[in-house]
């Protein structure tokens, strides 16, 4: 049973068990914030309701609406161009797996950096990208599976995508918005996943994994668990991108080092 007065605690305990996400008492006052617009929605008054119907209610939309009020999902199309980099230079360029390189965004948001490394293979490879790289996108806010899907987007996640690339790979979807060009949306694919639920429901490996701008979410043991269920995810010799702000090698993980914000996992 819930305690009269507890609701932050109640609600940070549930996101740090069920999905990872930290909310330290500095960021309280974000996380009741955030809670607002879910007491809004659900007809909740106070903090202390919202806990009770999270921990003991079964509303799966509640669940949902709380994680996703929760996550940050601020993201836009290439977005720290470092490790955008080191995927074109390094390793669009090498030889590609014969049944063709097996991306994964592993926290996908809206979409924006799957699309931006579609893109950047169509770029490369012409029509043939999609017979060569294949995108999977995954998130663990609905939301942001759906906008990713429908692939339109507004002028806020397109700053930085040039003139050129914008004419060629999006086109006006009205309101000042932008879609994806149907020859980069069938290269990616999106799907509800939360990173903290291992293992993992993949048959086959990734041999290029971006994980950026996620790894703060979590406390330093969800953090070591997850870029160990990343390199168990990934095919010997294939890669981790992190954020540039993200600091993995303190973790002593298996990940081996290789620049800022990249590693391998060994052959
Ligand atoms: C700031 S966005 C990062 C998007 C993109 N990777 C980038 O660098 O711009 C962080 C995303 O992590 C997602 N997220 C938070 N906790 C998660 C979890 N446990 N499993 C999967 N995704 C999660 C949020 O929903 C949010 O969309």
């Amino acid at each position: 049973m819930v305690a009269p007065g507890t609701g932050y605690e109640d609600i940070r305990d549930w996101l740090s068990e069920h999905c990872g996400m930290s909310f330290p008492e500095k960021k309280k006052e974000l996380l009741e914030h955030r809670m607002a617009k879910v007491q809004e929605r659900f007809g909740l008054a106070t903090l202390d309701e919202l806990a009770v119907e999270l921990t003991v209610g079964g509303d799966v939309d509640l669940k949902l609406a709380v994680i996703h009020a929760a996550s940050t999902n601020h993201t836009y199309f290439f977005r720290e161009t470092q490790g955008l980099d080191f995927y074109r230079d390094k390793i669009l360029t090498a030889q590609l797996p014969a049944g063709g390189l097996r991306v994964w965004s592993a926290a996908a948001s809206s979409g924006d950096e799957a699309y931006s490394l579609a893109i950047m293979a169509t770029q490369k490879f012409g029509p043939t990208a999609f017979s060569r790289v294949s995108i999977l996108g995954t998130d663990i806010s609905m939301p942001a599976i759906s906008q990713a899907e429908q692939a339109i987007y507004g002028t806020s996640h397109l700053e930085h995508v040039p003139e050129e690339l914008l004419e060629r790979y999006f086109t006006p979807a009205g309101m000042g918005q932008y879609r994806i060009v149907p020859e980069v949306r069938r290269m990616c694919t999106f799907r509800r996943l939360n990173l903290k639920a291992a293992p993992y429901p993949f048959t086959k490996g990734f041999h290029v994994v971006f994980c950026r701008n996620i790894l703060y979410y979590f406390d330093r043991k969800h953090q070591y668990q997850i870029l160990e269920q990343l390199y168990e995810a990934t095919e010997p010799g294939g890669w981790l991108l992190t954020s540039v702000t993200e600091v993995v090698r303190d973790l002593r993980t298996r990940w081996q080092p290789v620049s800022n914000a990249v590693y391998r996992r060994p052959l």
